[in-house]
């Protein structure tokens, strides 16, 4: 089949929006219409096993672990006509030429899933420049576990307290450290960004 003109599309939104669903079911569909596809991700998300990427539904597909950005155009050889990347915002800021240069040199279709903020509410790695060059953006959203409503915002939370704004902003994790909320239910203590109630 012919291949895809070559196009950035990126998945973001909260932890639990259904990114990975998401981003699992577009690779599904590029395997039906028999592209050659290659998904990809940090490697030091080791939720769900080295090997894969996982839904927190518990969708999977096979995925190729990398230690940096770099790596991925090592992969990435001649015949590939379809890229996938999960947790984008893990990745150093080299991940922005990588991705252009998928698309312009070798025409390749890229699909990125990735978290827009970080627990502080504050953009993510190199999430904001992967949205701006993107040719589609699809921003999902979660339910808050506070009132039901759409949720943003991720909420970390440390012995079931809300983190502070100054800890570290990578910590790999799932239902045990992190709720999705809205923004009038995310608390961030020590935020320079606190609004007075
Ligand atoms: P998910 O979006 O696929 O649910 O996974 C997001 C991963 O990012 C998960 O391992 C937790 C991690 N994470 C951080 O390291 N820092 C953060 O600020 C947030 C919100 C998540
Ligand atoms: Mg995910």
């Amino acid at each position: 089949m012919q291949s895809h003109a070559g196009r950035i599309e990126v998945i973001c939104g909260s932890m639990f929006c259904g990114k990975t669903e998401e981003l699992i079911r577009r690779v599904r569909r590029a395997i039906i219409a028999r592209q050659k596809i290659k998904v990809f991700k940090p490697s030091l998300d080791d939720r769900y096993g080295i090997q894969n990427i996982t839904s927190h539904t518990g969708q999977t597909v096979a995925a190729v672990p990398v230690l940096d950005s770099s790596e991925i155009l090592q992969y990435a050889n001649a015949g590939t006509t379809v890229v996938a990347i999960d947790e984008a915002q893990f990745f150093d800021v080299g991940i922005v030429g990588v991705v252009q240069q998928l698309v312009d040199s070798f025409n390749i279709r890229v699909i990125i899933a990735g978290l827009d903020l970080d627990f502080r509410g504050e953009p993510f790695g190199a999430m904001p420049q992967l949205l701006s060059i993107a040719e589609e953006v699809v921003k999902l959203h979660a339910i808050c576990v506070v009132c039901g409503e759409n949720a943003s915002r991720t909420q970390r939370l440390v012995n079931g307290a809300p983190a502070s704004y100054h800890d570290p902003i990578i910590m790999v994790g799932a239902q045990e450290s992190y709720e999705a909320r809205c923004r009038q239910h995310h608390e961030v203590p020590g935020s320079p960004n606190t609004r007075a109630p």
